[in-house]
């Protein structure tokens, strides 16, 4: 429980894609704040959800204040501050990945733990998301499991990574 807490409150990494993406959608909205929501959907749609270390880092880019930040995330139902389980994995579905055999992961972990994306164990140990993009197609097919961004993932390792990570043995 810990190790998640620091996981989530760690600084972002400028050389993680999802925030590379995330800087580009804000210059290219000319670091507006009525793009707000905008941009909250960008950062969701590439961590699955909204960790605060990334709501910190649009605020301070986007020079917003946190609490309004806070107030609009938590005013929208369709924005989550919540990770889904404990462990989580998520499988980039955009284009590129899709085409490089994101989907065989996704059966693949279906099979294994009965779980579609945006569903939890019962124990809410493990979760699994998708996510349109999150800005590393040439590392295509990408899965994020945790923070850590896996290149070129194939079915049968991501597999064994969670089974490692939950604690399920490999
Ligand atoms: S489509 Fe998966 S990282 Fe861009």
């Amino acid at each position: 429980m810990k190790k998640k807490k620091l996981i989530l409150e760690a600084e972002l990494s400028k050389t993680d894609p999802r925030v590379k993406m995330l800087m580009v959608k804000i210059k290219k909205e000319n670091y507006r704040p009525d793009a707000l929501i905008e941009i909250l959907h960008t950062a969701q749609n590439s961590f699955g959800y909204l960790p605060m270390n990334v709501l910190r880092f649009i605020s301070k880019e986007m020079k917003v204040p946190p609490s309004r930040i806070y107030s609009t995330v938590t005013f929208y139902h369709f924005f989550s501050l919540k990770s889904k389980g404990e462990h989580t994995c998520l499988v980039c579905t955009g284009t590129a990945c899709y085409v490089k055999g994101a989907q065989n992961i996704l059966d693949e972990i279906e099979k294994e733990f009965s779980l579609k994306p945006g569903q939890v164990t019962a124990d809410n140990k493990f979760g699994v998301q998708t996510a349109r993009c999150i800005g590393a197609c040439g590392l295509a097919p990408a899965v994020v499991m945790d923070d850590e961004v896996l290149a070129k993932a194939k079915a049968e390792d991501i597999k064994k990574i969670i089974n490692s990570r939950i604690g399920a043995g490999v």
